[in-house]
């Protein structure tokens, strides 16, 4: 059975978010399950790879160049698809993302022929089911959402400007939504099955609540959607190796972990109160300003903060306001920072994450293996992989008040420690969800 995954990150050749953890794991998981998937990535800017040739795809009625690279990371095998606006320092942001990535799916198909599966990923791969029904490659198709906020949508006269498709297929396969282009809606009608990435996720964005629109489709494919859980990459992710840290620990002894937390405190002049890390986007999504509304409450339950992200504008100025309001009790460290991250992730004591909504997390899985007691939203991926007062804290409320409440039952637990072990003891790897992946695999391919 060959394999290929269609991706806009992976990691460590590009990464924003948790997608990019998993692409750049779950094929090792496969691989030990006897497969060999490729992952096709958009050669972007500073990513090293090899060059091994070119192939061509129709755009905008041109014949157009795509550069071939190769690379590896752990024995997987990468095909880079250059095409000239991915030279870019970060894979995102620009205004031209729509069109780029209509490019990237386009170019990718034509590289495809060889497949029995591709998987696509979000909506910068999710054309590919729909040109495969188009008669562009014979694979079987399944695609993950892995964000359902992010759906790509466009003016149609534009995208039909540029991929001269056939006008049919506006309402007959699926692209149209609310009168515009959403690839989104086309890869969920279009691919054999569709999966996401927690099953309470999976259920929640089939209701009007958490289907961002596109709930009545998702419904009406119900019986091919399913979720299946993320894993970590266990072996990158574990306390007991991390590069990344200067004292080692496992779930026998935590006492690295309390020499990480002194020198995490020391590195940010903090008191040496309960801390609370967050390692996070600073997007909407993930409620960062909840824990803004509420700071004032938290330093009064004498708890510190220590603030890993960036994003949106604003949460960066309020989050360097309080910090500099706040010494000795909150620091903030805007950007992406790979290092730190670990370190906040072993030097906490809990962590939080206040999600509006969360398809699965990762966030949270890296915690809770780092003994770091999650401090989460009760939705989403959270909900299945958080036990409240066994491995974390759980809140409901989507406010200040939520955020207090689960920060109380986190101060309020008598055994801080046992539930950290918990914490530690659980499984996230992706030895489980690997083997639904492969099962999916095999029904598709019959
Ligand atoms: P999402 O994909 O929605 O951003 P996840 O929890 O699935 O959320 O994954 C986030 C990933 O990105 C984790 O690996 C987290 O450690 C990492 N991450 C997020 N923000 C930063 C940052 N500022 N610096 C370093 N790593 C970050
Ligand atoms: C998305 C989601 C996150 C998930 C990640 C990987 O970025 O926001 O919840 O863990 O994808 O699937």
């Amino acid at each position: 059975m060959k394999v290929a995954f269609v991706a806009s990150e992976a990691f460590p050749f590009a990464k924003v978010g948790g997608l990019a953890d998993v692409i750049g794991s779950l094929p090792q998981a496969l691989r030990k399950l006897g497969l060999k998937p490729t992952i096709f990535l958009p050669w972007y800017w500073g990513i090293q790879g090899y060059y091994v040739g070119e192939a061509w795809f129709n755009f905008e009625g041109h014949r157009e160049k795509i550069g071939i690279g190769h690379a590896e990371h752990q024995g997987v095998r990468y095909v880079l698809v250059g095409l000239g606006d991915f030279a870019r320092d970060k894979p995102y942001g620009y205004d031209d993302d729509f069109r780029r990535f209509v490019r990237f799916a386009m170019a990718t198909a034509e590289l495809l022929g060889d497949f029995d599966i591709v998987h696509a990923h979000d909506w910068q791969a999710a054309l590919l089911p729909l040109l495969r029904n188009l008669g562009w490659f014979r694979a079987r198709t399944v695609y993950t959402i892995h964000n359902l906020a992010y759906q790509g949508v466009w003016g149609s006269q534009d995208f039909y400007a540029w991929t001269r498709l056939p006008g049919e297929t506006y309402y007959g396969a699926g692209l149209e939504h609310n009168g515009a282009i959403n690839l989104m809606k086309a890869g969920i009608v279009n691919a054999d099955a569709v999966t996401t990435v927690s099953p309470r996720y999976a259920w929640e964005i089939t209701t009007p609540e958490g289907g961002e629109g596109l709930d009545g489709v998702l419904r009406s494919q119900q019986g091919k959607l399913r979720g299946i859980l993320n894993g970590l990459d266990t072996d990158y992710w574990n306390p007991a190796t991390d590069r990344y840290l200067k004292h080692h620990y496992d779930a026998t002894d935590l006492s690295g972990k309390a020499r990480n937390r002194a020198e995490l405190l020391s590195e940010f002049a903090l008191e040496d109160r309960p801390t609370l890390g967050v390692v996070s986007r600073f997007a909407h999504q993930k409620g960062i300003d909840l824990i803004g509304d509420a700071v004032d409450g938290l330093m009064g339950m004498g708890v510190n903060l220590v603030v890993l992200g960036s994003g949106e504008p604003g949460l960066e100025r309020t989050f360097a306001w309080m910090a500099s309001h706040l010494p000795g009790r909150l620091a903030y460290v805007q950007g992406y920072n790979e290092a730190l991250a670990h370190r906040i992730y072993a030097g906490s004591d809990g962590f939080l994450m206040p999600s509006r909504f969360e398809p699965c997390g990762l966030a949270q899985l890296i915690a809770m293996r780092y003994g770091t007691l999650p401090i989460v939203r009760a939705v989403g991926g959270l909900l299945d992989t958080v036990k409240h007062w066994e491995t974390g804290f759980m809140f409901d409320s989507m406010d200040a008040g939520g955020v207090l409440h689960g920060v109380s039952e986190f101060l309020k637990h008598p055994d801080r420690l046992s539930v950290a072990r918990n914490a530690m003891q659980a499984d996230f790897s992706w030895d489980k969800p690997a083997r639904e992946y492969v099962s999916l695999y095999q029904q598709l391919l019959g």
